[in-house]
């Protein structure tokens, strides 16, 4: 027998807008995916492929990293190809191993798995940085709303603590902690912890930063296979409805697919495919060139002249000249594209169900939409027409004062953030949570949200401590 949370009798269910033109995406399936992907209305029973977050993609075992189990043996081989790449450490140039250099001359890991090992989350965040306004003369490329951010003139568009020897890194990044305390309902306290970036040596005070925590990579392939279409249709970007949430869509040009398209991958959404957000990775990361981010000496500025002459990896006498060329790139992009999530636990447990019963009444698939349907692809049939689980819109969210940078990104203020995927938050290990790491469950993360998210906040904090339990015990089992 299930326990309705008390939430549940005195509140509509949020439904996200889904109707939407869902035809041009899925043509003759189009009322299948709608009926399919309609939100859960009976909390009694697990729905039908619920424990499948990947559908028959999901992992099937419980090793993080592991590769979609439905790939074609040529799509093992080549994320098998692209998963020695992203592992292998590169070392500066000039070597005898042509292969491998052209690290820096500034970077902040060798490895993209210096990051994100096995494909999982990083254990420390990075800084951005930037100048806003015209003061820097940041690019726009028209499209309508865009903040025209500039790399700092000293540093570029990210802090790196490490520099090939014989240049100096940038600095080094430490993280203050601010303690916090938020009573909640029924006599519990939570100890929240705000971070506060401190920079050795000092950054220019003109200089604005954002903390980013690496995500982990499991699933991202399936949000590459779903349509445009059906994440635009979820936008609401007046608040028609009312909800107070107003999900906007991240437009932003592609190096990788030409002209504007939708973003879906990085904390603000800035990079619409997994090309480009792992090209502009090892530019400016690791400092190494790509056809789609050609400059070899990646994040340095026109200001940082000896390490814009250090030597370079290049190689003109290969077709492919880049540090990383063509092929190597699309290799790491199509293994992040090939990593898998493992399959969600206690699906059926009552504490679990009744949780899940308390986040829909309480708001949270709003942002946090369960279910797409990836669009059909007979050239891609590992990720074709699944039903997956992300527990994103993958729109943009105003998130209130607590979670806000002063360093915007794209179309995206310093307030707004991509909802974050939920899947995966409580099978992989995960233990930081929020763009910048600072909480340290589920729980506290939920905590911090405020602005667009606010009520949904507010309900939690309110909620009787018993449902507040069941909502953590689901948030654990997606
Ligand atoms: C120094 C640490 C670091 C290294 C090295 C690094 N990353 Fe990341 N990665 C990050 C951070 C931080 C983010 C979040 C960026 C943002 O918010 O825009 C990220 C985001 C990503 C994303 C988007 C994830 C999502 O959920 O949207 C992908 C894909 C990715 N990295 C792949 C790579 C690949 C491939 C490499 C190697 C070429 C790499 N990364 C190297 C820190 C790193
Ligand atoms: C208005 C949209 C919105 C609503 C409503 C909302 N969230 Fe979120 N949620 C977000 C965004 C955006 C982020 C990312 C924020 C960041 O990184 O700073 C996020 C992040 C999270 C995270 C951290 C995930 C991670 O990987 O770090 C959790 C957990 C979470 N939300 C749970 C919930 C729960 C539970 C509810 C309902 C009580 C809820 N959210 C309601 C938009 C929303």
């Amino acid at each position: 027998m299930i326990r309705l949370p008390v939430l549940l009798t005195s509140l509509a269910l949020a439904a996200p807008a889904v109707a939407g033109d869902l035809a041009s995406s899925y043509g003759p399936d189009a009322a299948r995916v709608a009926a399919v992907v309609a939100p859960a209305t009976d909390f009694a029973a697990p729905e039908p492929f619920e424990a499948r977050p990947l559908g028959a993609a999901t992992a099937t075992g419980g090793t993080p990293g592991a590769l979609l189990p439905n790939l074609s043996p040529e799509a093992r081989m080549q994320a098998t190809l692209g998963e020695a790449i992203f592992e292998k450490l590169w070392v500066p140039a000039p070597t005898a191993t042509r292969a491998s250099d052209g690290l820096g001359p500034l970077y902040n890991a060798r490895a993209c798995a210096g990051c994100h090992e096995k494909g999982g989350q990083g254990r420390a965040p990075v800084l951005k940085l930037g100048r806003s306004g015209a003061e820097g003369g940041g690019v726009a490329p028209g499209i309508a709303g865009w903040h025209p951010v500039a790399p700092d003139p000293g540093l570029g568009r990210q802090l790196q603590d490490f520099a090939v020897t014989g240049l100096q890194a940038e600095g080094q990044l430490a993280i203050d902690w601010h303690a916090v305390e938020l009573p909640l309902s029924g006599g519990e306290v939570a100890h929240l912890r705000r971070p506060v970036p401190r920079v050795t040596p000092a950054l220019d005070p003109a200089t604005r930063t954002s903390l980013r925590m690496p995500p982990a990579l499991y699933g991202l392939g399936l949000i590459e296979a779903i349509p445009e279409a059906a994440i635009r249709a979820g936008a609401d970007p007046e608040d028609a409805d009312g909800d107070g949430i107003s999900g906007r869509v991240a437009e932003v040009p592609s190096a990788s697919a030409g002209g504007v398209r939708l973003g879906r991958y990085g904390h603000k959404a800035g990079a619409a495919t997994l090309a480009d957000m792992v090209a502009g990775a090892f530019s400016t990361d690791m400092g190494l060139s790509t056809p789609l981010v050609p400059d070899p000496w990646g994040d340095c500025t026109a200001a940082q002249t000896a390490c814009r002459a250090w030597p370079s990896g290049e190689d003109a006498g290969l077709r492919d000249s880049r540090e990383v060329g063509g092929e190597a790139l699309t290799a790491v992009a199509d293994y992040v594209a090939a990593l898998a999530l493992p399959g969600r636990r206690d699906v059926a447990a009552p504490e679990v169900l009744a949780g899940k019963a308390v986040f829909a009444a309480a708001g949270c698939p709003a942002c946090h939409r369960p279910k797409f349907v990836t669009a059909r692809s007979p050239a891609d049939p590992a990720r074709s027409f699944q039903l997956i689980w992300p527990f994103s819109d993958f729109l943009l969210h105003d998130m209130g004062p607590e979670l806000a940078v002063d360093l915007p990104e794209g179309v995206a203020t310093g307030a707004e953030w991509r909802t974050a995927p939920l899947w995966g938050i409580g099978t992989t290990g995960r233990t930081r949570f929020l763009h910048d790491g600072r909480a340290r469950s589920p729980l506290e993360a939920v905590l911090w949200h405020g602005g667009e998210a606010a009520a949904a906040q507010a309900r939690v904090v309110a909620m009787p401590p018993a449902d507040r339990a069941a909502l953590i015990r689901y948030l654990e089992s997606l």
